[in-house]
């Protein structure tokens, strides 16, 4: 395992549980000293529990070393970063390396299996870079979510083997067989397709029910309701259907606006797309708007409390999260911004992080809530308001109990709900 990020370190402990030897490198050396005693760096459920048993029964072991990991190695999976390089394009420039450093020492008939989001038609990319004619290259998408990637990796809804030929990718699903999930056995250039049309579809889902929001605001309907009816339909279907700030985190923002410079560069142009981010962009401006609103049309030199830093709960990742951007624009705006996050401490750019979800409220003209931590719901409102210069709250995540914060007497806005 090349990588030892969320997808690499989960695909490693989970492959150790599955009950093979699987070797482990990331040039992040503290990363590396830290996962062989035993410690995730990442808050992630039930990884830390299938590190130390893969540990222990010595059937996992990492290094800084990529010789090492792929001495001898039947199966090696690259799951390094693709960073977003200019005009959103995915850069590719790591995987390459990796390719060219590792190929040499690459056991004979060895596959490598690409796990990373990369641009239709690297998997050929990297089989030029290794350099190895007896070496098969296999696109298989990752489709973990964080938060529950393990449970996600352990019972995945399908696997997506992309190989140019038929025994590479029995070979592969062979490892993945006691999982009893479904295999689409694929070339690689549709594997990869697959990858960024499941990412952009739910993003254009999450969009979608964002600009229903804000139609239901218009129009004096209840978003919650018109998901609940919608999802009945299993065309549909009622998950995704939560409206919120706005969808963020490591993959979304990065696949979206690569498909979209993927097609440009294919001669498309994926109008539908760019319209999803802009619904987006504008999701995060609306959540802002309201607390402007609320506030009392302005935040110049005022307090505003922000609960939830995460894209999302459950997790510490604070790549490309909304609350970040609501946080900044309100800084923009002059507001003084004091946020609160169980997972998270210290200082943030122009965000005053404190470990108290009461002490971010001290002052607060305005109190916006960000992410769906459940542990916002059992707060003590009446002490929330005694704090705040003014009762008022902006539930993003439609999380709270809107009945029972106007009882408390908070001017309370959810998202789509009147
Ligand atoms: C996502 C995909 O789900 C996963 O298959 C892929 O491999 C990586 O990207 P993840 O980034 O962990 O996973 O986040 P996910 O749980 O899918 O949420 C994405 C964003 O949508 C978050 O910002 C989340 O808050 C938002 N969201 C999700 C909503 O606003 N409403 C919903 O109903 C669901």
């Amino acid at each position: 395992m090349i990588g030892a990020g969320y997808v690499g370190l989960t695909t490693a402990v989970c492959l150790a549980h599955l009950g093979n030897e699987v070797r482990c490198s990331d040039i992040d050396s503290d990363r590396i000293q830290g996962l062989s005693l035993g410690s995730v760096p990442i808050v992630e459920d039930g990884l830390t529990e299938l590190l130390k048993q893969g540990l222990g029964s010595g059937a996992l072991t990492f290094s800084v070393d990529n010789e090492w990991g792929v001495e001898n190695a039947e199966f090696v999976f690259l799951c390094v970063p693709t960073p977003q390089g200019p005009e959103g394009r995915a850069n590719t420039s790591i995987i390459e390396q990796v390719a060219l450093e590792i190929g040499p020492h690459l056991a004979p008939k060895a596959i490598v299996v690409n796990k990373s989001t990369v641009p239709v038609g690297s998997t050929h990319i990297v089989e030029r870079a290794l350099g190895r004619y007896d070496v098969r290259v296999v696109s298989n998408p990752e489709f973990l979510r964080e938060g529950s990637a393990v449970q996600d990796f352990l019972h995945p809804d399908r696997i997506v083997i992309g190989a140019d030929d038929e025994e590479t990718a029995i070979q592969l699903s062979a490892l993945f067989l006691r999982l009893g999930a479904p295999i689409v056995v694929t070339d690689p250039a549709t594997a990869e397709t697959i990858k960024y049309a499941s990412n952009a579809f739910l993003a254009t889902k999450l969009s979608f029910i964002n600009a229903i929001a804000a139609l239901c605001e218009a129009v004096g309907a209840d978003v919650r309701q018109v998901a609940l009816g919608m999802g009945y339909d299993p065309r549909v279907g009622s998950s995704f259907l939560k409206p919120g700030p706005g969808w963020g985190g490591s993959c979304f923002p990065k696949d979206v606006a690569a498909l979209i410079g993927l097609a440009e560069d294919a001669g498309y142009d994926f109008a539908l797309l760019k319209g999803v981010v802009s619904v987006n962009v504008a999701q995060h401006a609306r959540v802002v708007e309201k607390a402007l609103r609320l506030a009392g049309g302005d935040v110049r030199d005022k307090r505003v409390a922000l609960w939830g830093l995460t894209f999302k709960a459950r997790t510490d990742d604070m790549r490309d999260s909304p609350a970040l951007e609501i946080g900044r624009h309100l800084n923009e705006l002059g507001a003084i911004v004091t946020a609160y996050d169980p997972t998270v401490r210290g200082s943030l750019d122009g965000l005053e992080v404190v470990d108290d979800p009461y002490a971010a409220c001290s002052g607060a003209s305005v109190l916006v809530v960000a992410t769906e931590w459940d542990e916002f719901r059992w707060l003590d409102f009446e002490r929330v308001g005694s704090l705040m210069e003014r009762r008022a709250v902006v539930d993003a995540r439609n999380l709270l109990d809107l009945a029972a914060m106007r009882r408390a007497g908070f001017a309370y806005e959810g998202i789509g709900i009147l």
